[in-house]
């Protein structure tokens, strides 16, 4: 008896490009700097996680490795027109990394749930924002010197994550509702 239809590498590519192609579009928004922390309020985090609850994990850290790798070459892909590897090394570098935990561990999180409903989507997205602070809060400590003054400072990035949080599993949402193939086991 045949096994489940592969999904052709074809499919995968395009999957990936145009996520992230969506990625660096919300780059386009721009930032806002608050708190003295020099890490900006953005839209664009919500791209990983939206990437790892609608293509799982694989494809989902793919588009944002291949969306940082263009940033890093000097493709001014972050907000406010931002390129190089300045963003990498500076205090929201570990942010930028961290959106690759994001993305995967949203990713691997909804991929394993048995239904892709909303409380499933919800937790997934917000599982992938607490990666990213994982690695983005302990980097900017480094940075700065004080681990306390930036977590404190990193506050300030709570109330729109968890908006970001919500309209991702939103749109996810209605993508698997609309798309039922588009997230498979990877
Ligand atoms: C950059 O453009 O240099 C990266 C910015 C990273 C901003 C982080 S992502 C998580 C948190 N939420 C925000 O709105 N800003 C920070």
């Amino acid at each position: 008896m045949p096994g489940p239809r592969p999904t052709l590498p074809a499919s995968d590519l395009a999957r990936t490009v145009v996520f992230a192609a969506f990625i660096a579009v919300l780059g386009l928004f721009p930032g806002f700097y608050v708190g003295g922390s020099g890490v900006p309020i953005i839209i664009q985090n919500m791209g990983p996680l939206l990437a790892g609850i609608i293509l799982g994990a694989r494809r989902a850290t793919a588009a944002v490795v291949l969306m940082l790798a263009l940033t890093a070459i000097g493709l001014p892909l972050l907000s406010g027109g931002r390129g190089g590897v300045a963003p990498f090394i500076g205090p929201s570098g570990g942010f930028l990394f961290g959106w690759i935990a994001s993305a995967l561990v949203a990713g691997l999180i909804a991929q394993r749930a048995r239904n892709r409903g909303l409380p499933v989507l919800l937790l997934a997205a917000f599982a992938g924002l607490l990666a990213d602070y994982l690695v983005g809060i302990p980097f900017l400590g480094f940075y700065t010197g004080d681990f306390g003054a930036a977590f404190v400072q990193s506050l300030v990035f709570v109330p729109g994550d968890l908006a970001k949080v919500v309209v991702a599993a939103l749109v996810a949402s209605v993508v698997h509702r609309a798309l039922p193939g588009t997230l498979v086991s990877s």
